[in-house]
């Protein structure tokens, strides 16, 4: 299959190349797109077979369901039921538009093989022009899941979509960098509870401005255990994995960059705060040294994250240290990405005296 990659302004996009997205879509057939949190690879929600293809376009293990988009929070109740769900009035008020993602009981309108015949359905709304103008015009709801082969990071720019779907998809909408960088809250509610499943730019104090009924999933920050069911399938993958192995470094400054500084001298390569680059700057090593952003700016760091670990595949590294971030804020979203991307290999410095 030929993949038709065309640009598009972000801001205004071309309602042509929106409409021939559309038509795609309309016919079965499967776009990337972009929204504020990552790319996406959209089929007609609608469309059992159509959303079959997403799996196999990615790769995607059957048993992980997908996330409905629609264009406007009013669209929700037509495919989930919203009746009893007291929160959801103001969550949609505060936090929709946007990179929010609500799991509800599903109607029947949503084939089983978007939600893996799960009694429930995934459902956001996307406040980036292009997803919600795409959407507008399909005149169907869009299920998507990132735009990455399943396991690698997800697509912040229309290059990453390309490394992994060229050929597999029938269009790639290019609009430049995903504003946020990290895939969206996703959140189940019951009664006045929120669970957090998956932490994102809506971030924990958010979910806990609107009730204080928050419980965050054991699942977040660790592994399951064997035999322990997911409440959110796709949390028991590997994850956001570059090619190389992924070991975060845990300890004081001082230790960590010492420690850095040994492994680079060794061959391997490093995943560090901006702050770190004055340290590690042997020319020898520039190749091995990324940056993820600066060590107090969290949206910078969310913003690199993926493309910093895509960026390592290039450079034919063998293993990569990465540092520990913050795990306040918008900390615990990214902290969620590099526990995954490093399998919850973590090494301690302290501990190690
Ligand atoms: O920001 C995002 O959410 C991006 C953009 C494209 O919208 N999409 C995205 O989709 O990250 P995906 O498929 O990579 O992640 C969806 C997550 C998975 O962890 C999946 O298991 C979970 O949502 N999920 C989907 N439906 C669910 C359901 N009915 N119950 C529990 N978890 C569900
Ligand atoms: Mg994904």
């Amino acid at each position: 299959m030929k993949t038709a990659i065309l640009a598009v302004d972000p801001r205004k996009p071309s309602v042509k190349i929106l409409q021939a997205a559309a038509e795609v879509i309309r016919r079965g057939g499967l776009v990337a797109f972009p929204t504020e949190t990552v790319y996406g690879l959209g089929a007609d929600a609608l469309n059992g077979k159509a959303c079959c293809s997403i799996f196999e376009a990615k790769g995607r293990p059957h048993d992980n369901p997908l996330i409905v988009h629609v264009s406007e929070p009013e669209e929700i109740a037509r495919f989930a039921y919203t009746g009893d769900q007291p929160l959801l009035p103001v969550l949609s008020e505060r936090f929709m538009p946007g990179p929010l993602t609500v799991i509800l009981p599903k109607k029947e309108i949503i084939p089983d093989d978007v939600t893996v015949g799960l009694s429930t359905v995934a459902i956001r709304c996307p406040s980036h022009p292009v997803a919600h103008r795409l959407i507008e015009l399909a005149g169907v709801p869009i299920a998507a899941p990132s735009a990455n082969r399943s396991g690698r990071p997800s697509p912040t720019r229309a290059a990453h979509v390309t490394e992994d779907m060229n050929g597999r998809i029938d269009m790639i909408l290019d609009a430049g960098e995903a504003d946020v960088g990290l895939e969206s809250t996703v959140i189940s509610l019951k009664g006045d509870r929120i669970t957090l499943l998956r932490p994102g730019f809506i971030t924990l104090d958010d979910l806990l401005s609107v009730t204080p009924n928050v419980e965050v999933n054991p699942a977040v920050l660790s592994t399951l255990k064997n035999g322990e069911l997911a409440e959110s399938p796709g949390m028991k993958y590997r994850h956001y994995a570059p090619a190389a192995p992924v070991t975060i470094v845990r300890g004081s400054n001082e230790a960590v960059l010492t420690f850095f500084t040994e492994r680079l001298k060794g061959g391997a390569a490093v995943l560090c705060f901006q702050e770190d680059l004055a340290r590690l700057n042997d020319p020898a090593w520039s190749e091995r040294v990324v940056s993820f952003g600066s060590e107090n700016d969290l949206q910078e760091q969310a913003h690199s994250l993926f493309d910093a670990l895509r960026s390592f595949d290039h450079r034919g590294v063998s293993h990569i240290y990465a540092r520990e971030t913050a795990s306040n804020g918008l900390g615990l979203a990214l902290t969620n990405r590099l526990l995954r991307a490093c399998a919850f290999d973590i090494l301690s410095l302290e501990d190690e005296k």
